[in-house]
């Protein structure tokens, strides 16, 4: 694990002698205050295009800020939630076996005591090269060895994350490095903050990547569910009501023969003919119920053509088709794609009085984009498109939505309709 210190000019030099020199090595301070700031913040920023785990990403940066600030090792304290100070690994200049990784500081309430001031307000006195204060907590703490040290809020903006604290300078802290660790706790702060909302969208990534499923799930759900519905129903129809019916049949020929022509035979030809339109009836509904096979035809072309015909040869009505789209669509959305068609086209034999219809197909935008549109009398979309217990145009509309589309219908009286819907490709 390399958990070198990024390479920082040396620490700025201590007073010198002579009041002739002080405007340039003042000057000679504030550059060199400059680049430790730049190199601090270069080796936070560093971390955004690195691939360090955190553990990693704060020892490098406990190291750089220790070397920046002249100190023997560096620490970032976090505040947990009850108001504890623990250490943030991994810290920088410590002994395997030191007491730092047990210590815990438990903050007062009122913000009175050092550290409590240096977390919430920032505040560090300095007095001959370090905060006496401060290190009498970290003694209190554990922490013998500490000889001196000068400490600041680990923060992003208002939120106090902790604090950040350097120890044991040979040379003493000075006002530069108290200074410098200031911006390290708030360069730090935003990177904590910027690394939470990272969390927070792979989270939310997640929650969606499981929401993008369920909606997947329903769709298919929803693709196959009428006609599961339908087959529950024309079965019912079919074992149960049309065998009654045979059974009614028959024991109506075996009264007839019973009877020995007895009964009133005209009445039980009356019966036997009213039982036979019931069961045509039945028949009939059988046929009208029962799924078309799935309407899923392996080519979403050849669908549409036997739709047309057959609505050519029923109503008379000129069709055209022009379908380009390839032949291996996912099942899901062509079942879709020919309900939505199929609607369309039923409505038009139902309502319009159209003597053409055209269906066209292609492949825009990663969808499959369908128009049905029709010669026949039009209507007002807006009061047709919510009619109580008609669903078709309502039922389109959410068809399409679910599966991450859209449909429109355009019409006026007299101009005819124009049914128009997108379906992505990829559910
Ligand atoms: N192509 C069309 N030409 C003329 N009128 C239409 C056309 N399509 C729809 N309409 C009008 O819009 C209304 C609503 O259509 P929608 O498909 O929602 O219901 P529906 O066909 O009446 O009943 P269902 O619920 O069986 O579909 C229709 O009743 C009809 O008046
Ligand atoms: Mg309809």
């Amino acid at each position: 694990m390399d958990t070198a210190a990024l390479p920082v000019a040396g620490k700025a030099a201590s007073d010198g002698d002579g009041a002739a020199t002080r405007p340039r090595r003042s000057m000679h301070l504030l550059e060199r205050s400059q680049e430790s700031a730049l190199a601090a913040l270069a080796a936070i920023a560093s971390y955004l295009d690195s691939d360090d785990d955190l553990p990693v990403f704060f020892e490098r940066l406990n190291a750089t800020v220790a070397e920046l600030t002249g100190a023997r090792r560096a620490a970032f304290w976090r505040l947990g939630a009850r108001g504890t100070l623990g250490l943030q690994p991994a810290p920088s200049g410590f002994a395997d076996d030191s007491n730092v990784y047990r210590v815990r500081l438990q903050l007062g309430a009122k913000g009175e005591g050092v550290i409590e001031r240096i977390v919430f307000a920032g505040e560090t006195e300095l007095v001959k090269g370090t905060s006496p204060g401060l290190d009498l907590v970290w003694r209190d703490a554990g922490l013998g060895e500490v000889t001196s040290s000068i400490a600041a809020a680990w923060r992003a903006g208002e939120r106090r994350i902790g604090a950040v604290a350097v120890y044991d300078a040979p040379n003493g802290f000075t006002a530069n490095d108290l200074w410098l660790l200031r911006i390290v706790g708030m360069a730090a702060g935003l990177l904590w903050q910027y690394r939470e909302s990272e969390d927070d969208l792979g989270r939310t990534a997640v929650r969606l990547e499981q929401a993008m499923a369920a909606r997947r799930q329903l769709l298919n759900n929803i693709a196959a569910g009428g006609d599961e519905a339908r087959r529950r129903f024309a079965s019912a129809l079919h074992d149960d009501s049309l065998q009654l019916l045979t059974g009614a049949e028959l024991q109506l020929e075996r009264l007839r023969l019973d009877s020995n022509g007895h009964a009133d035979s005209a009445q039980l030809d009356q019966l036997e003919t009213t039982l036979r339109k019931v069961e045509d009836s039945l028949r009939r509904l059988l046929i009208d119920v029962s799924p078309e096979p799935l309407q899923l035809p392996t080519d979403l072309q050849e669908g549409i053509s036997e739709r047309l015909e057959s609505m050519r040869l029923r109503a008379g009505i000129e069709t055209n088709i022009d379908c380009r789209v390839p032949s291996d669509m996912p099942p899901a959305i062509q079942a879709i794609v020919m309900k939505n068609i199929a609607e369309a086209l039923t409505n038009v034999e139902k309502h319009a009085r159209a003597t053409s219809v055209t269906v066209g197909a292609e492949i825009v935008d990663g969808g499959v984009r369908v128009v049905v549109s029709d010669n026949g009398t039009g209507f007002v979309v807006a009061e047709s498109a919510r009619i109580p217990g008609h669903i078709g145009l309502v039922a389109m509309r959410e068809r399409a939505q679910l599966a991450g589309g859209w449909c429109h219908v355009e019409s006026e009286p007299g101009t005819g309709t124009k049914v128009e819907f997108w379906i992505p490709l990829s559910l």
